[in-house]
């Protein structure tokens, strides 16, 4: 891996996340029915979406000419010959924008191998940005953060999310009342990037989902660990987790506790 100025990197996209929040913000509760589009069943996206992805891609092509871009909304072209890839998902939590929920996050990584080096997740009405990359700690609006110090599921606050493919939904039910059974309780914010984040700063001790892609947890995975967690599969591998489609963390500390619940899901990958 080079020696790219990772710091430096994180400025330049936390600064493209804040301005591509003014943009989402402006356009909260402006997007007609007629503008969303649902690419599949229950997943929407909208002209803030597409727009979003170039103001970012065009921000962050400048700093690493060549990298490949793996983004939601496919706007851009996956170079596949360079190592480093910008993984982008411009609006995290579009069904809660759509829905005037305002919880919903700009989420930005840069991946070595496929392997997170840097993320920014960017929570658009908060104004918070959570911000890692490769050994230089996690921050928030630049202050330090660290995961919380919980040490068994029982008094833990666990964060969870739902495919959209409701076919998927019913194997999931099983693991979801295990969960509710064996935590303090369950979260479910409509953003798996701010989920991330959170177990990051310690509001949530550990999260776990399936169904998702590169683009959702990427960011959120490294601020996670740089936090001083966990991030895994649900088979407790932690390489190669952005290619996995299902995806646990935590602050360490409850992690094999929720592992052995979350095992038990029959995945077919
Ligand atoms: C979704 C959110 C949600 C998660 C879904 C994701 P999107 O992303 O992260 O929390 O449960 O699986 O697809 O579609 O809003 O970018
Ligand atoms: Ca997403
Ligand atoms: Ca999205």
């Amino acid at each position: 891996m080079g020696s790219y100025p990772l710091e430096k990197f994180v400025a330049v996209a936390e600064g493209a996340a804040r301005e591509a929040g003014q943009f989402i913000r402006a356009e909260l509760g402006r997007v007609r029915a007629e503008q969303v589009l649902e690419k599949e069943k229950n997943s929407l996206v909208s002209y803030v979406d597409i727009e979003t992805e170039r103001m970012l891609a065009d921000a962050l092509r400048p700093l690493l000419p060549g990298a490949g871009f793996l983004t939601e909304e496919s706007t851009q072209a996956l170079h596949s010959d360079s190592d480093y890839c910008w993984i982008i998902d411009p609006l995290d939590g579009t069904t809660n924008f759509l829905k005037g929920i305002p919880v919903f996050s700009v989420s930005i990584a840069l991946a070595f191998r496929m392997e997170p080096i840097m993320g920014v997740v960017y929570d658009v009405m908060q104004e918070e940005a959570f911000t890692a990359w490769q050994d230089g700690g996690a921050h928030l609006n630049g202050r330090r953060i660290s995961v919380s110090d919980v040490g068994q599921l029982d008094d833990a606050i666990v964060a969870t999310g739902f495919p959209y493919k409701a076919g998927y939904r019913p194997q999931l039910s099983e693991i979801f009342t295990e969960v509710l059974h064996h935590s303090r309780g369950i979260r479910r914010l409509g953003s798996a990037a701010l989920d991330l984040a959170y177990t990051a700063a310690g509001r949530f001790d550990a999260y776990y989902e399936t169904r998702l892609n590169a683009w959702d947890i990427a960011a959120g995975i490294l601020i996670v660990r740089e936090a001083g967690g966990r991030a895994s599969n649900f088979r407790n591998a932690s390489g190669g987790i952005l290619r996995a489609h299902h995806v646990m963390a935590s602050n360490g500390l409850v992690h094999d506790e929720l592992l052995q619940l979350v095992s038990k899901a029959p995945l077919d990958d």
